[in-house]
């Protein structure tokens, strides 16, 4: 049996006449007794049936009537010019008129109407394949097809080999908690899902490979957010005898020709590029959304001097004091909203407290004005080139507080105030990452990127006389405020890297533990190479103005892990547990 020989969005003017068989769901169903139409629904569009008696026997019309919606059928039938065209959809101009009608699924009620919008998620999760159905989501799939495709064939003619690597592996590392797989053959010991390719993408450039690439899928057991998921995929990316020049340039031209195939519009300009340091003073963040201004502000200078005790304890130990301008709000920002700002920053950021200062055409209008002279006033309106009806938003802390709390007051306000165009689409570098960040909770230094990120050639000096801010040479490629991609040059000479592990705390022999396989391949000829990775999914969404990387996933976890669908996680059986040699202890905690 034929079951099709056209799409359901082919049919054109030029088909009238034609004998058709189509097949696909019944999205609609209107019925005016003697006559219905259907719209008849597959992945690439709408076509209209028409069940008439004058063409179809009345046993074929009233089968037709009774079609349940989503039911899956086969017709076949006569192209017709249409009635009353519907320019909306390429087959607007033409309907068939079914001779016959196969019912090959007829569907029973359905958990939701498909063409219901304000869906609760977790009902599309459970039923994604309904939910993949509707046009929206198959839509972004289809966009996540050409982006791939894109990548494959910039990679290709580029010269990079897709080579893939394993699954079942050792801990890599990328910093976050691992998931880890019991194997029976190998009594009580683990593997771990790869947190990402990066140890073997680098093995693979000792090993010759010279050009590297993989479409990666990576586990990471972390907290979850709207734009992270525990398995996610990554454009991996590896090369040899580069440096950052080469790569950003080499990934630059992979950025534009992806962000053109997905979006259909042109981005031709060099990126742009920022030092991390100076993301963080003007933006408060190393991914800033450079759509919009309201940039950060330094008050430490006027703060520290000034009679608000707040302020000048936090200076003197040592903190910051900085400001961002809320354009035009001083009439609107009640008392309550900007107590509601400050919860927030206290909440989520640590920050102890928010002050605010109103400049209106009487004055400014502040609980903490008292404390300030009028020639310190009048300053940090200068400094904040705040203007009347304008509210100026403080924070003073440690500068991780103020940085993080500022930055995020800043992307709430540009949200909330539409400061920035929805539209348009702003890409950029941020270059030279520190090489250690101090874990407070911790109280030890960590690797901000990872272990095998080398150090800019400026700062060896200070690196190897035991300095620990240090700048490497990593590259993260944002846009519109997500990280979508980074990475670095890596570390190439065996001594370097040891008196890396040696800063992060390990000793020899846990370094050798971790990475010594690793390490010793640096023994045997490793030449100068650095990559960087995409996450295709956070690309993905960020391209399509998607809220959440669930809606580019076909089938993504909650954010509590789950899969609703399948009901994974699950419990398993004790002999199976015994078969890993594992005994769970869940009955007893539950208890406890
Ligand atoms: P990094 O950890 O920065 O680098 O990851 C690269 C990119 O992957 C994306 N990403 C995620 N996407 C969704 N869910 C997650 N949980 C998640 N975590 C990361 C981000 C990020 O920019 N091996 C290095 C790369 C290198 O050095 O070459 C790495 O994995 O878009």
């Amino acid at each position: 049996m034929i079951y099709r020989t056209h799409n359901l969005g082919e049919l054109r003017k030029e088909n009238i006449g034609q004998k058709v068989t189509l097949s696909g769901w019944v999205a609609t169903k209107r019925d005016l007794g003697g006559l219905t139409f259907v719209d008849l629904r597959d992945r690439e569009g709408i076509t209209q049936i028409v069940f008439h008696t004058d063409v179809a026997d009345v046993a074929v019309v009233e089968t037709a009537q009774k079609l349940k919606t989503e039911s899956v059928i086969r017709i076949e039938g006569e192209v017709r010019e249409r009635f009353s065209k519907n320019m909306n959809i390429p087959t607007g101009e033409i309907e068939v008129f079914a001779t016959s009608l196969t019912i090959l699924n007829s569907c029973e009620t359905l958990p939701f109407q498909m063409t219901d919008t304000g869906l609760n998620e977790n009902t599309r999760l459970k039923y994604r394949y309904l939910d993949i159905r509707r046009p929206q989501m198959i839509n972004n799939l289809k966009m996540r097809h050409k982006m791939i495709m894109a990548i494959r064939n910039y990679m290709d003619k580029a010269g990079f080999l897709d080579v893939d690597t394993p699954i079942l592996t050792k801990s890599t590392p990328e910093g976050a908690r691992d998931f880890l797989v019991p194997s029976r053959t190998n009594e009580g010991q683990f593997y771990a899902l790869p947190q990402s390719p990066q140890l073997f993408k680098q093995l693979l450039m000792i090993a010759g490979i010279e050009k590297y690439f993989q479409i990666a899928k990576c586990f990471r057991d972390e907290d979850l957010r709207a734009d992270r998921q525990p398995e996610f995929t990554q454009l991996d990316i590896e090369m040899s005898f580069v440096e950052l020049e080469d790569v950003t340039r080499i990934i630059e031209g992979l950025a534009k020709t992806v962000f053109t195939a997905v979006t259909g519009e042109v981005a031709d300009y060099e990126f742009p590029r920022m030092e991390y340091r100076e993301a963080m003073e003007r933006y408060g963040s190393d991914k800033p959304d450079t759509r919009f201004g309201v940039e950060l502000k330094d008050l430490t200078d006027i703060a520290g001097k000034c009679g608000f005790k707040a302020f000048t304890s936090t200076v003197e130990a040592g903190g910051i004091v900085k400001a961002v301008v809320a354009p035009g709000v001083a009439d609107t920002f009640s008392r309550k909203i900007l107590s509601d700002y400050e919860e927030y920053v206290k909440r989520y950021f640590g920050a102890k407290g928010m002050a605010w200062i109103k400049v209106t055409a009487e004055g400014v209008n502040s609980p903490i004005a008292k404390f300030f002279s009028e020639e310190e006033m009048k300053a940090i309106i200068e400094r904040t080139e705040a203007k009347v009806g304008d509210v100026i938003i403080i924070v003073a802390d440690k500068p991780k507080v103020v940085y993080a709390s500022l930055g995020a007051v800043r992307l709430r306000l540009g949200k909330e105030l539409n400061l920035y165009n929805k539209d348009e689409f702003k890409f950029l570098w941020i270059v030279h990452f520190p090489m250690f960040e101090y874990d407070e909770e911790e109280g030890r230094y960590k690797a901000e990127h990872h272990p095998f990120t080398s150090i800019m050639a400026e700062d060896m000096d200070r690196f190897l006389a035991g300095e620990m801010d240090i700048r490497t040479n990593t590259y993260d490629l944002v846009l519109n405020g997500s990280e979508i991609g980074g990475g670095s040059i890596r570390i190439h000479n065996p001594q370097v890297q040891e008196k890396v592990f040696e800063k992060l705390g390990l000793s020899q022999e846990q370094a050798r533990e971790k990475f010594g396989f690793f390490v010793d391949a640096f023994k045997y000829g490793a030449p100068p190479h650095g990559g960087l990775a995409f996450g295709i999914d956070r690309w993905l969404m960020v391209m399509l103005k998607e809220n959440s990387i669930r809606d580019v996933i076909p089938f993504p976890k909650t954010n509590k892990g789950q899969c609703l669908m399948t009901e994974a996680p699950g419990f398993v059986e004790k002999e199976q547990l015994e078969e890993l040699y594992l005994e769970s202890t869940y009955e007893e905690k539950k208890d406890n």
